[in-house]
């Protein structure tokens, strides 16, 4: 496979030739080898090996983290009649992504997805397997930058920001550094979204294994993916200012878990989550 990869963004557009950098590690791609995904490259291997050795239930938690995704995607639309999902670091397409599960509750779901990695945008069309009734887009773009991203046309085109919409940040703050304040910037995406908008968040944390999970920190940090690596009072800090829906801020296996679930070990997961209203 060539290192320079043209991306379709859909039947008659294109997007510009991209550079996979196959040569270095990329958080997405490391996050799909350890879900069981292909989308990845020697390099990528190396730093997910790496990271199990120094937290051998980080594949766990990373699923289980996809899986809090899953039910909070359903739990909006079906509960609270979400129709509009913003998903941010939506990552090399896993299904079922968001519009799938949205969709299958509601067909005239529609869901913006917005990532910063190459290879994701690569993946885009994947993303576009819409319903009839719904609608998809992709948008290669920084969550640091959330004005370009709420001015974008694309997402205009298929969000409409009068309305309530979702804001779904699954397993990426922590890719943000406290110097780039990931608070403000999501209340900035907050602040342009009406009343009546959610936020389903995920936070990485070494509470529950310190040890092994702050050795995760290391080896991404030493591969040039900048970590973070945050508590519960950080986490509970990212919905300051919006409604906390039961359970609150919990380990991601604790929030609302279907009744069938596996028993999973607290010490197996290293990621808060939350789901809050704005009113
Ligand atoms: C661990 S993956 C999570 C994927 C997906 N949300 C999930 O839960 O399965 C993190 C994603 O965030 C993206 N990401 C990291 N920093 C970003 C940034 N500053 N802007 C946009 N995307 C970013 C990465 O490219 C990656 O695809």
């Amino acid at each position: 496979m060539s290192n320079e990869v043209r991306a379709q963004r859909g039947p008659q557009e294109e997007y510009p030739s991209v550079d996979l950098r196959m040569d270095v590690p990329h958080s997405a791609r490391v996050y799909d080898y350890l879900i069981g995904g292909k989308t990845n490259f020697e390099a990528d291997r190396v730093a997910a090996h790496a990271s199990v050795q120094a937290w051998p239930s980080l594949p766990i938690s990373m699923r289980t983290t996809r899986e809090f995704m899953q039910r909070a995607v359903r739990h909006l639309a079906e509960e609270h009649g979400v129709r509009q999902f913003l998903d941010v670091g939506t990552g090399i397409p896993t299904s079922p992504n968001v519009h799938e599960i949205a969709q299958r509750i509601a067909p005239d779901a529609r869901v913006a997805y917005v990532d910063n990695d190459p290879i994701v945008l690569t993946h885009a069309r994947a993303l576009m397997s819409s319903t009839a009734e719904g609608r998809t887009c992709y948008v290669d773009a920084d969550f640091r930058d959330p004005e370009s991203i709420i001015r974008n046309p694309r997402l205009r085109e298929v969000l409409d920001l009068s309305q309530p919409v979702a804001l779904s940040l699954i397993a990426i703050v922590h890719f943000v550094l406290d110097h780039d304040d990931p608070q403000g910037i999501v209340r900035r995406f907050m602040d342009a979204l009406a009343p009546g908008s959610f936020l389903a968040l995920t936070v990485f944390t070494g509470d529950t294994d310190p040890v092994g999970v702050g050795g995760v920190g290391r080896e991404y940090n030493a591969r040039g993916i900048p970590l973070q690596i945050r508590d519960q009072a950080e986490t509970t800090a990212f919905f300051d200012g919006y409604e906390l829906l039961d359970p609150g801020v919990t380990l991601v296996h604790h929030w609302r878990p279907d009744a069938d679930a596996a028993p999973i070990r607290d010490q197996d997961i290293a990621m808060y989550a939350g789901v809050a209203i704005k009113r």
